[in-house]
């Protein structure tokens, strides 16, 4: 097996971090239209998506229920659910698995809520390490000025609103994002996170991300022919630029 491949799995693991705003959700859904073009098969999953814990989480959210303790538990069995219904069959089967968010949310948000750096490491050691994991790293201006600029109101978990920090949402996303910022620079280093500079263009982003991902595809079986663009058919051979050309 080659250097890419940190799990023995014949698929690929591709997962981006970063705070809230930091444009993961952004890029990934970007290279999920590229590679799927590309000709490969992809399969998606999202932070927090788990049917087995929906309810509880909702309730508890609303309702302020968790404890620091708590609530990194519910994630962390929301976690496991999709690691073993959404992650490890299709990286068995060969596939591209896209995950926005992966374990090192947890390292960076519960221990900024307060648990333990160990604790959570080691209640995640079943977690399969990723091919490739991208850090966005952006500061707190960025992150407050996108999300308020696209939504009407901050949610209250992501502004650490739990915490008592301040009744001012905005105050209370800067405090606690900030310390939550602080422990991924920490994970990132710990892990070996690829770090992108999540405040520059989507494209110039999207086109960085490409770069990285193209070397840990080698090897890796194409359902499809890469499709050809509709306009004009590229003779035998030929290889279609991709609309943001790697350089
Ligand atoms: N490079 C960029 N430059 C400017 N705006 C961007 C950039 N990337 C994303 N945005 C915008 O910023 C907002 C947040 O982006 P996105 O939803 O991708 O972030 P996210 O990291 O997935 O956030 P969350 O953790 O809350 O899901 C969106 O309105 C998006 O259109
Ligand atoms: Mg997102």
């Amino acid at each position: 097996m080659g250097t890419h491949d940190p799990h023995g799995f014949p698929g690929r693991l591709i997962v981006v971090e970063g705070i809230d705003g930091s444009g993961k959700s952004t890029q990934l859904s970007l290279l999920q239209t590229f590679l799927v073009s590309e000709g490969y098969d992809v399969s998606f999953t999202e932070w927090n998506s788990s049917p087995v814990v929906k309810n509880t989480t909702k309730r508890g959210k609303k309702k302020n229920l968790f404890s620091p303790t708590t609530f990194s538990l519910i994630h962390a069995t929301d976690f496991a659910d999709r690691h073993e219904r959404s992650i490890l069959p299709p990286l068995q089967a060969g596939l591209i698995v896209l995950a926005d968010r992966y374990a090192y949310t947890a390292f960076a948000r519960d221990s900024a809520r307060g648990c333990d750096r160990d604790w959570l490491r080691n209640l995640y050691a079943f977690a399969t390490r990723p091919d490739l994991a991208l850090y966005f790293k952006v500061d707190i201006d960025t992150a407050v000025a996108r999300i308020t600029g696209g939504r009407i109101q901050l949610k209250f978990h992501e502004a650490g609103m739990d915490l008592g920090l301040s009744s001012d949402p905005i105050t209370s996303f800067r405090i606690f994002q900030s310390r939550v910022l602080e422990e991924y620079g920490r994970v990132a280093e710990e892990f070996g996170l690829t770090v992108l500079d999540g405040a520059r263009s989507v494209v110039e982003q999207q086109r960085e991300m490409r770069r990285l991902v193209r070397p840990i595809l080698k090897g890796l079986r194409r359902t499809l022919a890469p499709r050809a663009p509709a306009a004009s058919v590229p003779a035998a051979g030929a290889r279609r630029e991709p609309e943001v050309s790697a350089p």
